[in-house]
């Protein structure tokens, strides 16, 4: 007996949305004023009213996707206070608080801080130097930690003694890519059910040194390796809720790569905002409350 000849379809995996809660801070304030990545140039004009419709639509559209977001007051002076990915690191409802390397930004450490106690976070002042969940991404039970340009080893040991948690260091090497939200999204978060793994990551290898490629060869195996044209344009500087993964309209090889992988990405362009070095997750910050 011959079994009919059925064509095998290789289907993606059906990628489920979660809620999340981020913080966003309209750059009502937003220029380029100072160096401290090589992405500023403070002789280009910068053009607030786009930044601010383009930041909107962003905002929009997490509220679209059925996301929570709360908004911190800006403050006159912080231009980079629009993105609050440094302005912490939140998970079950304790508050670990940036300490930015440059002077340019230490002012909003304070604002960010008196947020987070005013809504309901035990507030870990930090004693090392880190920005936040610029630095710091919570995969599964683990924090991936970045240092070499912004946040210092010393800040891992410490993020690691806050949470009670394992703490991946990765070494980044590219000062275009100096900090790791700039060189790995997180796909999907949460360790599968069952026995199956589901927490997914893409990164860009060549902003790291070779050890930490080889750490997450071995610790993804099923992560998207994303080129550099599509790093170079801050493709991975994205936010996903599991399903939908909002990135730049110009990382087009990764929309491809997320696409065969079952993610729906959603294009947000934000130009203006990466003329002070940031992009959609830098403007964004996930508020994780109590278990
Ligand atoms: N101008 C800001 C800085 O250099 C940009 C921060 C980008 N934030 C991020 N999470 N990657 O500090």
């Amino acid at each position: 007996m011959s079994l009919p000849n059925v064509a095998v379809e290789h289907t993606a995996p059906v990628r489920i949305a979660q809620r999340r809660t981020y913080l966003m801070c309209r750059p009502e304030h937003f220029t380029v004023s100072y160096t401290i990545n090589p992405w500023m140039e403070p002789a280009n004009p910068t053009d607030t009213s786009l930044a601010l419709r383009q930041w909107q639509t962003l905002y929009d559209t997490y509220l679209e996707l059925g996301h929570e977001v709360h908004l911190i007051d800006p403050v006159e002076g912080l231009p980079d206070m629009v993105y609050t990915a440094n302005g912490g690191f939140l998970i079950d409802g304790t508050a670990y608080g940036p300490k930015f390397r440059y002077q340019e930004r230490a002012a909003e450490a304070g604002p960010f801080m008196e947020w987070f106690a005013a809504h309901g976070y035990d507030v870990v002042e930090p004693v090392e130097v880190n920005e936040g969940e610029g630095d710091f991404l919570l995969v599964g039970d683990t924090i991936l930690a970045g240092t070499g340009f912004r946040s210092t080893g010393d800040s891992h040991r410490e993020v690691a003694e806050v949470f009670g948690r394992e703490v991946v260091s990765l070494q980044l090497v590219d000062p275009r890519f100096y900090h790791l939200d700039t060189a790995i999204a997180v796909l999907d978060p949460v360790e599968g059910d069952g026995g199956v793994e589901r927490a997914n990551i893409a990164y860009l290898p060549h902003a790291f040194d070779e050890r930490s490629q080889e750490i997450l060869a071995a610790r993804y195996p099923d992560a998207i390796l994303v080129s550099d044209d599509d790093g170079a344009v801050f493709g991975l500087n994205s936010a996903s809720d599991g399903r939908n993964v909002i990135i730049s309209p110009r990382a087009t090889g990764f929309e491809a790569q997320l696409r065969e992988r079952g993610y729906h990405p959603v294009l947000i362009d934000l130009s203006e905002l990466l003329l002070g070095g940031g992009g959609i997750k830098c403007c964004t910050l996930e508020l994780r409350g109590r278990r």
